[in-house]
């Protein structure tokens, strides 16, 4: 008999936030087996979860959620109780110029994962759990006022967007058709450690630090709602452990802010943090071209996870940012190692 409780396979586990719920996982239920399987694409690195390597309930599994006979081996080996599935292409500017990456991952490997879960307990799922990790982005865009509720009709604008409403779609067809127990979650814009440097935030105090310009979308009025990655791990900790099966809950931080605006604050503390005279990284700030199909506005209710399970962010805005801003400068190595090779041409083809 195994000497774990629950065999839990996380997918994305080596990425931004995928690291973070692993991490929390592993230190937090030693009883629990978790597994985390990622293909380590650019976005993926195993340096992200290098302090629980060691860990005797961890376990790495380099692999593809698009190869399906690799998906349908592993979960009829392991026999997971639940899985918690982030992995995913997710940046959006990536999928306006690639969206089929996107349609693959998110749409297919979704589906891959759903039918494996499914035949892996012989269409016996009763106590079992997929809770699908997902984004805001697929209610669309907000004007002045509203937020997006658990009720809003999806609106995908980009096909980044489109892939995970796919997803979404699919795995409560999934609940609906075939009883597979579920749960989704849809998160507002994430910032912190392990983000890779192609996100507006990592990728300005990349640019900050190096004297490098600001590329700001059109006007730079566009609105997010920021999150600290630590959380929406939470959050996923709480849902996972005491959410409704076949619920939908918005995770959000409460916290809106024009780019601009967010973007003159991490100018002001990186001149603090670099010991530049005040005002000096406001100037590296370069309007270019608009995103193509650009969401205006993006702000979450997080009200019925607070309601229901008492969740609440635990950082602010202010401290989010500065621990963010440490983590980066005091990690030149991981920066150094993200940026170089295929991210210099990514670079070059975006924003040159
Ligand atoms: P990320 O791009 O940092 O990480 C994605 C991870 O998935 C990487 O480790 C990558 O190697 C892995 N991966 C990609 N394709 C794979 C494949 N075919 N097979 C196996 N592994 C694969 O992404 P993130 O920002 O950490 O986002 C994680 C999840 O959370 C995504 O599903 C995303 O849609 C969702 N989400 C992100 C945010 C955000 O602000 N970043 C907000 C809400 C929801
Ligand atoms: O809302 C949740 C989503 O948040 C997640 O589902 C996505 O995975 C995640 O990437 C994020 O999407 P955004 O498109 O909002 O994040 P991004 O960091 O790419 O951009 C944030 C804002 O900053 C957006 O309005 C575009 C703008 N921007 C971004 C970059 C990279 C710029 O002005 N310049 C830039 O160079």
């Amino acid at each position: 008999m195994s000497k774990f409780s629950k065999n839990i396979l996380i997918t994305g586990g080596a990425g931004f936030i995928g690291s973070h719920v692993v991490r929390l996982f592993v230190n937090k239920y030693p009883d629990y087996r978790i597994f985390n399987l990622d293909a380590l694409t650019y976005a993926g690195n195993l340096e992200n979860v290098k302090d629980i390597e060691q860990a005797p309930n961890y376990k790495f599994i380099k692999g593809n959620i698009n190869d399906i006979g690799f998906i349908n081996d592993l979960f009829n080996e392991n026999c997971f109780d639940a899985v918690i599935h982030l992995a995913a292409e997710s940046h959006v500017d990536r999928s306006i110029t690639n969206p089929n990456d996107f349609i693959e991952t998110n749409v297919l490997g979704t589906a891959n994962l759903l039918n494996a879960f499914k035949a892996s307990h012989k269409e016996n799922l009763g106590d079992k759990l997929f809770y699908h990790v997902s984004t805001d982005e697929v209610y669309g865009s907000l004007g002045k006022t509203g937020l997006f509720k658990e009720t809003t009709p999806y609106d995908p604008q980009s096909p980044y967007a489109a892939s995970k409403a796919s997803s979404d779609h699919l795995v409560r067809a999934y609940g609906n058709t075939y009883g597979l127990p579920f749960m989704i979650s849809n998160c507002s814009n994430n910032y912190g450690g392990n983000q890779f440097p192609e996100k507006l935030i990592p990728l300005f105090i990349n640019n900050i630090k190096h004297n490098k310009s600001l590329p700001v979308y059109g006007d730079g009025n566009y609105t997010r709602d920021w999150l600290y990655v630590l959380d929406h791990a939470l959050a996923i900790d709480e849902i996972f452990h005491k959410g409704t099966i076949g619920e939908t809950y918005n995770i959000g931080g409460f916290n809106e802010w024009t780019n601009l605006n967010l973007i003159k604050l991490l100018c002001e503390l990186m001149d603090k943090k670099l010991n530049r005279a005040k005002g000096s990284s406001e100037q590296l700030i370069t309007y270019v071209k608009d995103r193509a199909g650009h969401d205006r506005r993006y702000a979450i209710d997080a009200g019925k996870l607070n309601r229901e399970l008492g969740w609440m962010p635990s950082v602010t805005f202010e401290e989010g940012l500065e621990k963010t801003v440490d983590w980066y400068l005091s990690n030149d190595e991981w920066l150094e190692h993200m940026t170089t090779g295929t991210y210099q041409e990514y670079y070059k083809k975006m924003y040159n």
